[in-house]
């Protein structure tokens, strides 16, 4: 299979249309059959519900070529149980998580010749999503939905790849307290966007959030989860009292990575901001960001700084981010059962 003419390195991360997206309607109380189709815009009313009242949930996950030309992508089930919950939040009607996956495999391998190749650093992006295209005026959820999948390349999340990343302390709070926060939503990104401004134009790459209810403990970024290290070498990892971080399918892995492959002690607690100081490493996680080293969180005091404000990832968190890496694309055998394959190495459907 030959792939796309592109310069595969240089690869930032931002849309553009590929040869199929998958679609699916429900309607009259039922999903349809779902398909690939070569039209990559959507038609809908003007009063469909996504456009009012938000109905609409994502999720995100890659696909990859390992090592021996294989295309494969990273527990797509556990995007497809979480889009069931978000779904569920919205009074949406969960898309089944069996057609789900095969809508993933279906997509990515109709897609093969845009999944870049094994060392260029890049990836397909692979974002299933749902929206409420019913008519509904008065504020309650549509009664018609689509499904789509589309798929793009893409390179580093941010510009500088694993350069180390500054974030700055948000003024404005992403999630209530037992709100969507841990529900993958547009809605959340929305409002995001203006501290998200803010901190870009303050000159740092992130805002990081606080607890809305005491404004005491860390939260997460507008698009990754938080990891840290403490000096003992220990993977700390923050807890929300009130149910507000997104629950990360990569955060998730590094738990079990280090702990069952790295013999890390893994502690899950809520971190208050006050401790932040105390820790040697702090990173960032997500589908997207991949692990990306933070080199400092900034307030109106002043700054906080990690592994010694190297511009180098650190010692435990490259660890990490290595073996992570090697699981997903090939190079170090999977024990969990994580690497699911769309299609065998000389690049057919498998
Ligand atoms: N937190 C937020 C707010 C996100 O948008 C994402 C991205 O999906 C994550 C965390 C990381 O989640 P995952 O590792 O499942 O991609
Ligand atoms: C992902 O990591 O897949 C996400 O959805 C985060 C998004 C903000 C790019």
């Amino acid at each position: 299979m030959e792939k796309q003419d592109l310069d595969w390195e240089t690869l930032g991360f931002a849309y553009q249309p590929c040869s199929y997206s998958y679609t699916c309607r429900y309607e009259d109380g039922a999903w349809g059959e779902g398909s690939l189709t070569t039209d990559h815009t959507i038609r809908v009313s003007e009063c469909a519900n996504i456009f009012h009242y938000c109905q609409e949930v994502f999720e995100g996950l890659k696909a990859y070529t390992t090592e021996d030309g294989r295309i494969v992508c990273f527990r797509p089930e556990e995007n497809a149980a979480r889009m069931v919950s978000s779904a569920t939040r919205l009074v949406m009607p969960p898309f089944p998580k069996e057609r789900f996956v095969e809508a993933v495999r279906e997509t990515v391998a109709a897609n093969a010749s845009w999944v870049p190749p094994f060392g260029s650093g890049a990836a397909l992006y692979v974002r299933p999503f749902m929206i409420g295209i019913g008519e509904t005026l008065g504020v309650r959820p549509s009664d018609a939905y689509e499904f789509r999948i589309l798929v793009t390349p893409v390179g580093p999340y941010f510009k500088g790849g694993v350069t180390p990343i500054r974030l700055v302390v948000s003024d404005y709070d992403r999630a209530a307290p037992h709100g969507t926060g841990a529900v993958k939503a547009g809605l959340n990104y929305a409002m995001s966007l203006w501290p998200y401004e803010m901190a870009h134009a303050q000159g740092f790459d992130e805002a990081l959030y606080l607890d809305a209810a005491t404004r005491t403990y860390i939260e997460e970024t507008g698009g990754a989860n938080m990891i840290l290290v403490d000096a003992e070498g220990r993977l700390v990892v923050p807890q929300s009292k009130t149910d507000s971080i997104l629950p990360s399918i990569t955060r998730r892995s590094i738990i079990r990575v280090a702990s069952e492959l790295l013999g890390l002690e893994v502690i899950e607690r809520p971190v208050a901001y006050a401790e932040l100081g105390e820790f040697a490493e702090c990173g960032l996680c997500g589908t997207a960001a991949v692990i990306v080293p933070v080199m400092s969180v900034s307030d109106y005091e002043g700054d906080i700084v990690f592994n010694g404000g190297s511009d180098e990832i650190g010692p435990v968190l490259g660890r990490l981010r290595e073996t992570l890496t090697g699981i997903q694309g090939g190079s170090i055998e999977d024990p969990f059962g994580w690497v699911f394959e769309i299609c065998p190495a000389d690049g057919e459907e498998a």
